[in-house]
């Protein structure tokens, strides 16, 4: 608890530019829980360095994060919004839950294993272990609800376990966090290909919407969105590319699938992906808007990382100094 309020964490790669599955996936919930809980809301950059990144265009990405976080509607007096590598507690907690973690654990995670194989050469062992700085960044601040899309249910899922683990060797630490995943939309699919998860690293542009695509771009994108050879929009998970453009259009537009199917009834799949179309485009162009404003505001920018990377080292040292005093560190004067 900080301020009588449960606590969530959540973090987003500043590794490509962030995708409709992003916000639908997991920014929409966060600012939809902002007002009844403690929120800090993380730019990961060090699980971006897990792969290969430019140094320049990744210090830009951070910042635009940060910036779309803002834009989205995350109040930045409210919240706390900070780069991960500027709070060093990440990485110091990260490597003492290394030591309480198993490898067998670390094999089973499924989102390595595709990872890795996309990559196949010179997989690191940062994107091996990346898993447990995660549980690191949850578990430092006694987070209660973890907001995030399906793909990282997983990772969550190991957090309690290691956490539960350091519990029951000593003491009460950490608070057992829980995964919050919108009902639709945890995991919108790829345009291109409604088998695979939409991304932001995908090669192939057409398959995701960024947040600043503009409207001649989505409506393209959505117009080339592989569907099925039938013509009626129904829900169901036969039709994988028609549901992905429903739970697109339920989220954006907050309807129930009866909703949807109703209104789409008798239309054709082309009319039905403009619609789809203008309900992205409606529910990006605020969030456009004021990121373009804050583009020209660099020093209020640099104003809330410093103050809120303070606000979060105080509230993750706390956590951090007792963890070392649990496994043995010596800290400061104790005999
Ligand atoms: P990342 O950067 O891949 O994605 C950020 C968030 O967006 C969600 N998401 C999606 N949701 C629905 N459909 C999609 N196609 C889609 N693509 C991405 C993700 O589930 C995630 O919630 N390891 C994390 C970042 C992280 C983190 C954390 C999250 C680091 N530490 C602590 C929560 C708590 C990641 O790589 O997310």
């Amino acid at each position: 608890m900080i301020n009588d309020k449960k606590i969530i964490f959540s973090g987003i790669q500043p590794s490509g530019n962030l995708t409709i599955g992003n916000y639908i996936g997991a920014i929409k919930n966060w600012v939809e829980l902002q007002n009844d809980y403690q929120s800090l809301f993380c730019v990961v950059d060090m699980h971006a360095i897990t792969v290969k990144q430019e140094p320049a265009t990744l210090r830009k990405k951070s910042r635009e994060v940060l910036k779309l976080y803002i834009a989205s509607g995350l109040d930045p007096e409210k919240n706390i919004m900070f780069i991960q590598s500027q709070v060093p507690a990440h990485a110091e907690l990260g490597w003492i839950l290394n030591c309480y973690t198993y490898m067998g654990e670390m094999n089973r995670m499924t989102q390595f294993k595709e990872k890795s194989t996309k990559q196949n050469i010179n997989t690191t062992v940062g994107l091996f272990d990346y898993p447990v700085l995660m549980a690191a960044d949850i578990l430092l601040y006694q987070t209660d609800l973890v907001p995030i899309g399906e793909d990282q249910k997983q990772h969550v899922e190991i957090t309690r376990d290691i956490a539960e683990r350091f519990n029951n060797l000593y003491s009460e630490i950490f608070t057992i966090p829980e995964a919050y995943m919108p009902k639709f939309g945890a995991r919108i699919m790829s345009l291109q290909d409604p088998t695979k998860k939409m991304s932001k690293s995908d090669d192939d542009e057409n398959s995701y919407i960024t947040l600043l695509d503009d409207p001649a771009k989505i409506e393209r994108k959505l117009k080339r969105a592989v569907t099925d050879s039938d013509t009626e929009v129904r829900y169901t998970k036969e039709k994988p590319g028609i549901k992905n453009l429903l739970d697109i259009y339920m989220s954006c537009t907050n309807t129930t699938v009866t909703q949807a199917e109703n209104r789409f009834k008798n239309c054709g799949y082309g009319e039905f992906k403009q619609e789809v179309a203008d309900a992205v485009i409606h529910t990006l162009k605020p969030i456009q808007d004021r990121f373009r404003e804050l583009d020209n505001d660099k020093d209020y920018l640099d104003r809330i990382l410093k103050q809120n990377a303070e606000r979060a080292s105080e509230i993750a040292n706390r956590t951090l100094a007792k963890v070392k005093k649990k496994v043995g560190f010596v800290i400061g004067e104790n005999k």
